[in-house]
């Protein structure tokens, strides 16, 4: 990495000599190429050098160690990963955090019901005493991140294969083995690059996490599926928590006797808001990214891959939107499940889009085509073969995926009772694994654990869900040859007879048929016609298609590991960062619109006029309610407003993927000035292939967070203990 660090600098600084050699005029700021510059999740650790540089460059006044550091404190000391998916980020010296509302989401629906609807109206706490708590709920901060290639790689000279992983775990474990640790720290080592470089990481969990305040879904999901991974957006996507600790301010379970956590640093808010071209820093925990992958897999995503799964959810969200918009209840019932299916169906499409649209497959062909070149002029005998095994491995790797995919969206994601057969087939594992003590624990649990789901599940809706998939799986797989009419039929009347037939279609019956011993447990559920077809289906994947596709993906792995060094050693002055993995990282850019087509050109920052331009009475998406109305009307903005206007969200070049969700927003100074949530439609394929002309991220502009905790929620303590700023005064 710092080498090629170095490198990178060293061909920056050339390429704008060059050009200015001729009349001896040698421009003081290098000429860079902006789009050449961007994108990029890298470990804060190591963004000394090039990053600082780069970062400067686009007008950050930070140096790498006002970012991270373990000396004193830092910007780091103010993120932590959010339950394990999302990210948060400290406000207040009372251990106040924000992220977004879809992060907070599963919270605030524990805590409504009809006559707290906090979900419909909101929710402020008026002060600690009534900040409402969340079992299992934790955040992670973290305390170091260390290269430990060398350490992990040590003594491993000539070794291969199976004896090579041995040293490596052995070496693993002696890393951790030597690492002084506070008590209630964690350590692992974590693999970075796919397994070319390795990290030491430290991590602190806070396990009483209290929910502060939450706007109403009109204003934290404003616009939902429709405007979901969509610019211009007009969201007011946050949600407020607070951190607690013991007395010394270490991580503890749940008690009264807790206090507010005492951060090492938090966030100040910048009121100044942004304008094209302002430097932007996202923090947070991008979940995964695969930015190295060859042309081949690329293609196969565009052309096999994504085509199956978004026509699986596409039929899947027809159903469900049939049955919503007839009844209100089912609407109620199906809300959450369907913007869950809804949004990576639509990642997909833009995905895909943004893909084909962009080239990236010829792009990667023609990169690759220099590459074998240059392996071949370069004599670098070691890399011939990788494309080559590629191009074998990934024809093998297409077929078995898509069945895999098939068999996840089917039984594990949209067809609900056959997801219901999937943990009642585990939990018939579980006896056979473990022994019947643990059977019947393990059998309580999901007695207890189903019944939330039955509160939200609606069999008509489900049977035809369930008919129309099984008939495009059988219609893709079958053997048989019949009209598409029959096949049709076929599947209705045996969805028919299934949900007619089963037990499991309703919670009393299914706690009866787990009723009683392990065995008439079992004897019950195998008579029955639902589970009957859901094992098979489990017995298959777990027997035949899990293991042909890990077969592949194993040797897979070992190319790409291989291939993303070659592509370093090959092409050295090209930039490379670590693809994402659930670890701390920062990417960087700046406030920017975009062309998404010929002809049309989007401004960066959206205000609330878009809200009052998209209000539909009553809507479920677009509805605005009288208060927001009333401050539009009044223009009573305070502090928070721009030039007369309210800004809502803005978007920029930093490259995020999913788990940036609630990562904050920094300005040159490291204040916060907005909140990351979305990316534009055009740029979902960010996860494959960012392209800085059209890939964005969305944010909630911090002054439209502070607007609604000020003046629409009246909640001033929590702004109070805040602190605004006005850095570009
Ligand atoms: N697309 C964003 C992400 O992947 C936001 C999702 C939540 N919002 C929604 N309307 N479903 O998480
Ligand atoms: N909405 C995503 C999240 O929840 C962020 C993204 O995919 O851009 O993390």
């Amino acid at each position: 990495m710092k080498f090629s660090h170095y490198l990178l600098m060293l061909s920056i600084f050339t390429l704008t000599a060059c050009k200015t050699t001729q009349t001896a005029i040698v421009e003081v700021k290098p000429k860079l190429d902006i789009t050449q510059m961007q994108g990029g999740m890298w470990v804060p650790s190591e963004l000394e050098g090039m990053n600082e540089m780069e970062m400067q460059y686009l007008g950050s006044k930070l140096s790498a160690t006002d970012i991270y550091d373990t000396d004193n404190p830092s910007l780091k000391d103010a993120i932590v990963q959010f339950n394990g998916g999302c990210t948060a980020e400290i406000i207040s010296d009372k251990g106040l955090i924000l992220t977004n509302h879809h992060c907070g989401f599963g919270a605030i629906q524990s805590h409504s019901s009809v006559e707290n609807d906090y979900l419909a109206n909101g929710f402020w706490s008026k002060d600690l005493a009534s900040e409402l708590k969340n079992p299992g709920m934790v955040v992670t901060f973290i305390v170091s991140m260390d290269n430990v290639t060398d350490l992990v790689m040590a003594n491993t000279d000539g070794l291969k294969g199976g004896e090579l992983e041995k040293m490596m775990q052995k070496n693993r474990e002696t890393i951790i083995k030597n690492r002084q640790l506070d008590p209630f720290q964690e350590v692992k080592v974590k693999a970075f690059s796919k397994g070319n470089i390795f990290y030491l990481i430290v991590s602190e969990d806070y396990k009483d996490i209290r929910l502060v305040g939450a706007p109403p879904s009109s204003i934290g999901k404003f616009g939902a599926d429709t405007d979901n991974w969509m610019w211009p957006r007009h969201s007011g996507d946050f949600s407020l928590f607070r951190i607690y600790a013991d007395k010394n301010n270490n991580p503890a379970e749940y008690s009264e006797d807790n206090v507010p956590y005492k951060p090492k640093h938090f966030l100040p808010i910048s009121l100044d808001g942004v304008e094209t071209g302002d430097f932007t820093l996202v923090f947070g925990f991008p979940g995964r990214t695969d930015e190295y992958l060859p042309a081949i897999a690329i293609d196969q995503i565009v052309n096999k891959l994504n085509p199956d799964k978004i026509a699986i959810r596409e039929a899947s969200l027809a159903i469900m939107d049939k049955y919503m918009r007839q009844d209100d209840e089912i609407k109620i019932q199906y809300a959450s499940k369907f913007a869950r299916i809804a949004n990576y169906w639509k990642k997909w499409i833009g995905e895909s889009q943004g893909l084909t649209k962009s080239n990236a497959v010829e792009k990667k062909r023609s990169l690759e085509k220099e590459f074998q070149q240059l392996v071949t002029e370069k004599g670098l005998t070691d890399y011939t073969d990788i494309l080559s095994s590629f191009d074998a491995l990934y024809n093998e790797y297409g077929e078995v995926a898509q069945v895999r995919d098939y068999w996840i969206e089917v039984v594990y994601r949209n067809v609900e009772l056959l997801n219901l057969t999937f943990q009642l087939y585990q939990l018939e594992q579980t006896l056979a694994r473990k022994g019947k003590a643990d059977f019947l624990q393990h059998r309580d649990g999901l007695v207890t654990k189903l019944e939330g789901f039955y509160k939200n599940y609606n069999a008509d809706v489900d049977k035809e869900i369930f008919a129309k998939l099984m008939y495009m799986y059988d219609a893709k797989y079958a053997t048989t040859k019949i009209s598409e009419e029959s096949r049709v039929k076929q599947w209705q009347k045996r969805a028919h007879e299934v949900y007619t037939n089963s037990k499991l279609t309703n919670y009393d019956s299914l706690k009866s048929i787990l009723t009683g011993d392990a065995e008439v447990v079992l004897k019950e559920l195998n008579a029955d016609p639902a589970y009957k077809i859901g094992k098979e289906f489990s017995n298959k994947f777990f027997t035949e298609i899990n293991p042909k596709y890990y077969a592949v993906k194993e040797k897979l792995d070992v190319v790409q590991k291989k291939y993303i060094k070659a592509l370093q050693e090959v092409f050295p002055s090209k930039k490379y960062f670590p693809d994402a993995n659930s670890t701390l990282r920062i990417t960087y850019g700046q406030v920017k619109g975009y062309a998404p087509k010929d002809g049309m050109q989007y401004l960066p920052v959206s205000n609330i006029d878009g809200i009052i331009e998209k209000y539909v009475p009553g809507d479920y998406e677009f509805d605005v309610s009288q208060k927001l109305q009333d401050l539009y009307a009044s223009k009573e903005y305070g502090s928070y407003a721009d030039n007369g206007k309210l800004p809502v969200n803005f978007i920029g070049t930093n490259h995020t993927t999913g788990g940036n969700s609630g990562s904050p927003v920094l300005d040159a100074y490291g204040n916060l000035i907005g909140l990351n949530f979305d990316r534009v439609w055009e740029g979902t394929m960010s996860d494959y292939n960012y392209d800085a002309t059209i890939c964005r991220n969305i944010m909630v502009d911090a002054r439209y967070i502070l607007f609604i905790i000020d003046k629409y929620a009246g909640a001033t303590h929590l702004i109070d203990e805040m602190k605004l700023v006005h850095p570009k005064n």
